[in-house]
């Protein structure tokens, strides 16, 4: 094992310390969804809102990080799991940092959302940003259905590759049947008084 010759060091000032300087109980907000659902729409509403109510948070985007960290990561359904997989493992560090996380990353996969789920607990919630392919396809923002239609786009989930739909996300949003705006209320009225950090006594 690539772990086997390391000792985890404890650190002093610890997660909870961290909780109370913010005043804020943290989590990882990870919204699943097909490309053009309005994942990172929504996403980013509700940090500007969770933003404007006083909690440190930040967004962690598919596209952006498949720009840095994940730049060596393609679509095959091996490197989504990796992509996935990193993606839990800074979750886990901004948990750890106190942090509100807001994730926006396709993970067609329930095997690989479920892994994140398993590890953090509690402190996962899963939001299925629903919207059905042929609203999606109809967006189609950055042209990329119309290429995968094409031809000129492998693997392009939802056409050439699996979407499994969450099966008991802690919430879902329609964003073809509902706005930013009410998407937005109905994910704060869920997460209710349950980001601040009085939770833990
Ligand atoms: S995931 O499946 O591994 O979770 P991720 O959310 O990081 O995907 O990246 C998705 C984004 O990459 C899409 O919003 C889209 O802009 C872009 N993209 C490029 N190629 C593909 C593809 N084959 N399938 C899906 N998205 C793609």
């Amino acid at each position: 094992m690539a772990t086997e010759n390391l000792t985890w060091h404890s650190t002093n000032v610890t997660r909870v310390d961290r909780e109370k300087l913010l005043n804020q109980k943290s989590k990882l907000l990870w919204f699943t969804g097909l490309s053009g659902s309005g994942k990172s729409t929504v996403a980013n509403a509700l940090d500007k809102s969770l933003n404007e109510s006083g909690k440190l948070t930040y967004l962690l985007d598919g596209d952006n990080v498949r720009c840095g960290i994940n730049s060596d990561l393609g679509f095959s359904i091996e490197d989504r799991k990796e992509n996935i997989r990193r993606i839990g493992e800074i979750g886990k560090l901004f948990i750890d940092g106190g942090i509100l996380l807001l994730a926006c990353f396709i993970s067609p996969l329930k095997e690989d959302r479920e892994i994140i789920r398993k590890t953090l607990g509690e402190d996962f919630v899963e939001i299925f940003v629903d919207c059905p392919l042929e609203e999606c396809e109809k967006r189609d923002p950055k042209s990329l259905y119309k290429k995968a239609r094409a031809g000129e786009i492998k693997n392009f989930t939802g056409i050439t590759s699996p979407y499994e739909k969450p099966e008991n996300p802690e919430i879902t949003v329609h964003t073809d049947t509902q706005s930013i705006e009410e998407c937005v209320e109905s994910i704060k009225a869920y997460l209710g008084s349950d980001t601040t950090e009085e939770d833990h006594k």
